[in-house]
């Protein structure tokens, strides 16, 4: 499985891409901005010039794009993965989107004769950059078992749950937590600082006890200065919120604390700060005086 399709160079494509390319495989990539694929030419990186055309020339080609919607238009869209991807070839789509849309990509490619894994990942840009993702795959267990070599370039941990549509959800519950906990330690600063705590105090505090973390530890001390270097867009977190409260919502499932934490995201994406960290979160609580 030497040669490599990628789809989609954004903050975790980019990191992904490369480390199968530093570890033994030929990556072929294509990016809806041509200039993100230029930057990768000088690292032996092959560009292809639609999502059809990387399909065509590689046996597995992954996907790492934004949405959705970004994942639906990649597939069915013009010069897209259908027209190309027949049998004995596989598509792995690691982005986040909902089950629903996992389905209707894994139903098209196997209509096509295709082989389909949704393989989502838990992890941000550092672990992407160091290969160690947590990979969430379901869909055919053959094309998981031949996908191990690049898995275990890209993550510390695989795993295989099944059905179609059982690892978007498994990664969509995760963030759903993520999110609630990014929220909570928003409002928590802010009602430290603003009752004469010392924020850097707190966190020593946190790290201390049995709510101690690596994200909180990873992101308070940036947070206390309002500084948000994208790692994972703060509008794709929200969008996970949005995900998660519709999978609450066929479920039955009463989810107050994530619906206030999603209007707390929807609200910082309003003020702006959808491209900058999740973690600018707590500017819809800092300014909110
Ligand atoms: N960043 C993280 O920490 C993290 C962690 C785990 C999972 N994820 C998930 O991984 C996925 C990618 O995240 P990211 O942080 O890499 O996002 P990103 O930096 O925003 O990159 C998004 C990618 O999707 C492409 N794209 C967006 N809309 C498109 C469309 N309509 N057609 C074709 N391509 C389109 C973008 O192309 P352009 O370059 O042309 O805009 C870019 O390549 C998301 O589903 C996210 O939720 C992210």
């Amino acid at each position: 499985m030497n040669e490599v399709g990628f789809l989609g160079l954004g903050i975790m494509g980019k990191a992904m891409a490369m480390n199968l390319q530093n570890n033994g495989f030929n990556v072929t990539v294509w990016n809806r901005s041509q200039s993100k694929c230029d930057e990768l030419v000088k690292h032996g990186i092959s560009i292809g010039e639609s999502p059809a055309a990387v399909i065509g020339k590689c046996k597995y080609t992954i996907a790492m794009l934004s949405d959705p919607e970004a994942a639906l238009s990649v597939v069915f869209g013009k010069a897209g993965v259908l027209e190309e991807i027949c049998n004995g070839k596989g598509y792995i789509d690691m982005s986040t989107v909902d089950a629903e849309t996992s389905k209707k990509i894994s139903e098209a490619i196997k209509s096509k004769g295709g082989c389909f894994l949704e393989a989502p990942v838990s992890g941000s840009k550092k672990p992407a950059e160091d290969g160690q993702l947590i990979i969430l795959a379901a869909g055919e267990k053959a094309l998981y078992d031949e996908m191990l070599p690049a898995f275990n370039v890209l993550g510390k941990k695989s795993y295989f749950l099944g059905l179609v549509g059982n690892g978007a959800k498994m990664k969509i519950v995760v963030n759903m937590i993520m999110g609630s906990m990014m929220n909570a330690l928003s409002e928590g600063l802010e009602l430290a600082d603003r009752s004469g705590l010392d924020c850097h105090e707190l966190l020593d505090v946190l790290d201390l006890g049995a709510i101690a973390n690596p994200m909180f530890k990873l992101k308070g001390p940036a947070m206390i200065k309002n500084s948000y270097p994208p790692a994972f867009p703060l509008k794709h977190q929200q969008k996970d919120m949005r995900l998660a409260l519709a999978l609450g919502d066929q479920n039955a499932i009463s989810m107050p604390v994530a619906a206030a934490a999603n209007e707390a995201f929807k609200k910082a994406r309003s003020m702006g700060f959808g491209d900058l960290d999740f973690s600018a979160v707590h500017e819809s609580v800092r300014r909110y005086k």
